[in-house]
């Protein structure tokens, strides 16, 4: 299994009408483009049926974004999702693809507030990703299984 879970966010108050070029271009490449860097780099270390991983967040999501805030991290975490469709799309194969989205975790991108305690999440998330493991095909999915509506 390759999972690649780095990921970054701007300040929550900024919007894509205030955020610099600058921001707005650090928050994409680490989000989106880099994932997908990292995964063309060392996916031929993954088996042909092994699964290739990445941290998305429900907040990628387009049919879950009906009251917009966090606007260029969501805008990230969304390129990140087709990017890695259009990864399945081109090569694939028998592999399983996962995009994951932990919950709100109190981490320090997560904040004191959050639901969730990472023990709360990561188990459950490393749970679901080994339950799909052999699944081929790519799969958007939350700490606790449940598909994520892309
Ligand atoms: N926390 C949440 O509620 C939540 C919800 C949904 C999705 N996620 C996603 O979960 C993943 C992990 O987030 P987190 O909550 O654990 O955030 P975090 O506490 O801020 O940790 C982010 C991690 O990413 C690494 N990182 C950031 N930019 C990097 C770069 N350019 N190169 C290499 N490593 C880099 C950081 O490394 P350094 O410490 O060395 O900077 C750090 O280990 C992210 O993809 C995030 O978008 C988090």
């Amino acid at each position: 299994m390759l999972f690649v879970n780095a990921g970054v966010k701007n300040d929550d108050r900024e919007t894509i009408a205030d955020v610099s070029t600058s921001e707005f271009t650090r928050v994409m490449v680490t989000n989106a483009l880099s994932p997908l860097r990292v995964i063309e780099t060392f996916k031929d270390c993954v088996t042909a049926s092994g699964t290739i991983a990445v941290m998305s967040s429900g907040q990628g999501s387009l049919t879950n974004n009906t009251n917009g805030n966090y606007e260029v991290y969501r805008g990230s975490k969304a390129a990140l999702n087709m990017f890695m469709r259009s990864f399945a799309a081109r090569s694939g194969g028998e592999r399983t693809l996962l995009l994951m989205a932990p919950g709100w975790v109190r981490t320090d991108m997560g904040g004191p507030e959050a639901r969730l305690t990472i023990e709360e999440s990561i188990p459950n998330l490393l749970n679901t990703m080994e339950s799909y493991a052999g699944r081929r095909g790519i799969h958007y999915l939350d700490y606790l299984g449940r598909e994520v509506p892309w």
